[in-house]
């Protein structure tokens, strides 16, 4: 039977275009209440170190105020940790983090940052917060999810949705290889980062991939056509790639 394919939408880019003028427009608790109005099946945001986009106050209302499930992304550092434990969100994913990178690139070295990580983990889970790792799709990399207590993995689909024709190709296979894998270890697998309308049914259509976090595309096409109508067309064509009524 195929499984239901989650969309969680990533309102971060909402809060980017609010902070260009420093005021409360838009605002990204309206944008989680219109894609949940539209299909998605849960809200994700990143609290950066920096703040560059969304704001502990975000945070406090996204959680009050929208009955959807919250992922928070967040660093693996003692301040995200105190804040997931407040305010005890449906799920944390864990993300690398890079005060000069634009983006998170590149997924976490959960084999390398072994020790550095496990406390982090073990205190999510033990608060009842599902635990993602964003890791990229290598089964080195599931392993040490599996050796810290992770119940999930989120799949880096960056280097997929940049590469172009054979490459393109090859990165999407090294995410069908290991979303296999993920299910041979017994370990949730989502993805996410930098899809888009064509870059999306390929990762939908892989059976074991169960949730798909989305955000800077659907943000940016809402200027031309709306944001209930990209979220919406997102989900139509994760529906359409996945065979699912
Ligand atoms: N998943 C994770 C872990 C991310 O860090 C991001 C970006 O914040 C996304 C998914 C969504 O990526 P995009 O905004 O490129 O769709």
């Amino acid at each position: 039977m195929t499984r239901p394919l989650r969309l969680g939408v990533n309102i971060d880019h909402v809060a980017t275009i609010r902070n260009a003028r420093g005021g409360r427009h838009p605002d990204p608790v309206r944008a989680a209440r219109v894609a949940a109005e539209a299909g998605a099946d849960g809200i994700t945001a990143h609290l950066r170190e920096d703040r560059r986009h969304i704001s502990d106050d975000d945070i406090t209302r996204l959680t009050e105020e929208i009955a959807l499930p919250l992922n928070l992304e967040m660093a693996a550092t003692e301040e995200m940790l105190a804040i997931a434990l407040r305010h005890r969100p449906h799920a944390a994913c864990i993300v690398p983090e890079r005060r000069e990178e634009r983006t998170t690139e590149g997924g976490l070295d959960v084999v390398g940052g072994h020790n550095h990580l496990q406390p982090v983990v073990r205190e999510l889970n033990a608060a009842g917060i599902r635990v993602s790792l964003f890791i990229e799709p290598d089964p080195a990399q599931l392993d040490g999810a599996v050796a810290l207590g992770a119940p999930v993995v989120e799949l880096h689909t960056g280097a997929y949705c940049e590469a172009d024709g054979a490459d393109r190709e090859r990165q999407l296979q090294r995410i069908v290889t290991a979303a296999a894998h993920a299910e041979r270890i017994g370990l949730e697998c989502h993805a996410g980062h930098g899809l888009t309308y064509d870059t999306v049914g390929p990762v939908a259509a892989i059976p074991t991939i169960v949730e798909l976090n989305i955000g800077h595309f659907m943000v940016g096409e809402a200027i031309f056509v709306g944001f209930a109508a990209s979220v919406a067309e997102m989900r139509r064509l994760m529906v359409e790639a996945r065979g699912q009524a």
